[in-house]
């Protein structure tokens, strides 16, 4: 604790500013397939939080870590170390998730279950889309991050594939959703930043 912090009692906030390093949000892409339109959604959602410059933000895409099929594999794939060293740097995640039958991908599901610790005490969003938003995976993926003590914001912008798609392939999304995932943002910095106190 410095002189300043002795003398009132807590640390300022240009004091944590300064000893604390930029939180790492990762903004994990959850489908794999071929033609998949999540990248888009991911850019738009990094785009918006580079401007923030409140937090390293990086696309993590599964697709890149070639996970195995839980339990199908050796265990020592590389991939699957690699996988759980990248969330083990993150200090939050905003997961973008895509509506498969009315849950997550089966992709998204196994990069979940491919790791445990690395996902601890830490804090997510969620942007989704689907026909209706992609609200029902979402809910589905609520229930599973909170097994994994992630902590889910309320904040949940939502993408309709009929009005932020054109041809359910372009992503040209409503002006409206800005505000919104500003305001996801906001809470999984904060909460980011408080969880990093308990890890
Ligand atoms: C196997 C499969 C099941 C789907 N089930 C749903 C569904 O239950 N509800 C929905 O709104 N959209 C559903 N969709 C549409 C997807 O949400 C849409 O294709 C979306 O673009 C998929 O995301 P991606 O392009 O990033 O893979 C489904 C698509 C696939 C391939």
């Amino acid at each position: 604790m410095s002189f300043f912090s002795n003398l009132f009692g807590s640390a300022s906030k240009e004091e944590e500013k300064m000893t604390n390093p930029k939180l790492k949000i990762g903004i994990i892409l959850g489908s794999t397939r071929q033609g998949r339109v999540s990248p888009q959604v991911g850019e738009w959602v990094k785009g918006i939080a580079d401007k923030r410059q409140d937090a390293d933000y990086e696309i993590v895409d599964i697709a890149d870590f070639k996970l195995p099929f839980l339990g199908e594999g050796t265990g020592q794939e590389p991939g699957l170390q690699a996988w759980n060293e990248k969330l083990a740097s993150l200090d939050g995640f905003v997961f973008i998730v895509q509506e498969y039958n009315h849950s997550i991908t089966g992709a998204l599901k196994n990069a979940l279950d491919s790791a445990r610790e690395a996902w601890n005490d830490k804090a997510a969003g969620i942007v989704s889309y689907g026909s209706t938003g992609g609200a029902r995976a979402a809910e589905h993926l609520r229930g599973i991050l909170g097994e994994l003590k992630v902590a889910d914001v309320r904040t949940h912008p939502t993408l309709s594939l009929f009005t932020d798609f054109e041809n359910g392939s372009v992503f040209k999304p409503a002006e409206l959703h800005l505000t919104n995932v500003n305001a996801m943002l906001d809470e999984v910095i904060s909460w980011s930043g408080a969880l990093k106190t308990v890890r």
